[in-house]
């Protein structure tokens, strides 16, 4: 979670709606996210998977769905913020994939979409204000088709001099052995550019388990 976020978070008071504070956190920029797939994502994804449906859980302005429906993946894309889910579809549009993609506002703590995918994934799927998140994760393996893949990618730093490792994340979700394989569990170093533009190194958790097939 960067501390631009946390910031934010700060200056509100009491409980603040999570479509409220995400409404605001993408209106008051004119673009929020680079526009480009998370570089988890294209790794698992590309080297894993043969395109089929995809669930993409806090889509934000669309970089990752955009990227999905290139490949050929049938994507459902959802998130609380009205704002995130226009610009992704416009640039959706531009890039010629509106047809592959069906962009839907949730709530995720109060409902959840219909169906069930060959990917779900969750890339940074992390909110400063009250947020089911285990919830919301069992919600997306019970979303995966068997075969399927569940990828899971998170700020190992979720708050400022705060860390988590990746089992930290999987050991909630409660997935029975018998039904599901750990892919991936790893902690990962990447580079990123930091607030003033300097280069830095984050490290991102990425948990990928696939539902055995029946
Ligand atoms: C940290 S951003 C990550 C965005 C994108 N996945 C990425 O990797 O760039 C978290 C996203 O989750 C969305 N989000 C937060 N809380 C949500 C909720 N309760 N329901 C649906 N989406 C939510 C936010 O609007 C935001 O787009």
């Amino acid at each position: 979670m960067s501390d631009e976020l946390h910031a934010e978070h700060r200056e509100g008071r009491g409980h603040v709606e999570a479509e409220r504070f995400w409404e605001d956190h993408y209106r008051r920029r004119e673009r929020v996210w680079s526009g480009r797939a998370n570089p988890v994502l294209v790794d698992v994804v590309g080297s894993l998977q043969r395109p089929g449906t995809a669930l993409d859980l806090g889509c934000g302005e669309g970089g990752d769905t955009i990227w999905l429906a290139r490949q050929g993946w049938r994507v459902t894309a959802v998130d609380v913020s009205a704002t995130a889910l226009d610009r992704a579809a416009a640039d959706a549009a531009t890039a010629g994939v509106a047809d592959r993609i069906d962009f839907r506002q949730h709530d995720l703590a109060a409902t959840f979409p219909i169906g069930a995918f060959d990917l779900v994934s969750a890339q940074y799927l992390h909110s400063p204000i009250e947020f089911p998140r285990v919830h919301v994760l069992q919600e997306a393996a019970s979303a995966v088709t068997p075969g399927g893949l569940l990828l899971i990618v998170d700020h190992a730093s979720v708050s400022p001099g705060s860390w988590a490792d990746p089992e930290e994340t999987l050991a909630p979700l409660d997935l029975s052995p018998d039904e599901w394989h750990t892919e991936r569990l790893e902690a990962r170093e990447r580079e990123a550019p930091g607030p003033n533009g300097q280069r830095a190194t984050v490290t991102d958790n990425v948990i990928a388990v696939r539902r055995l097939a029946r």
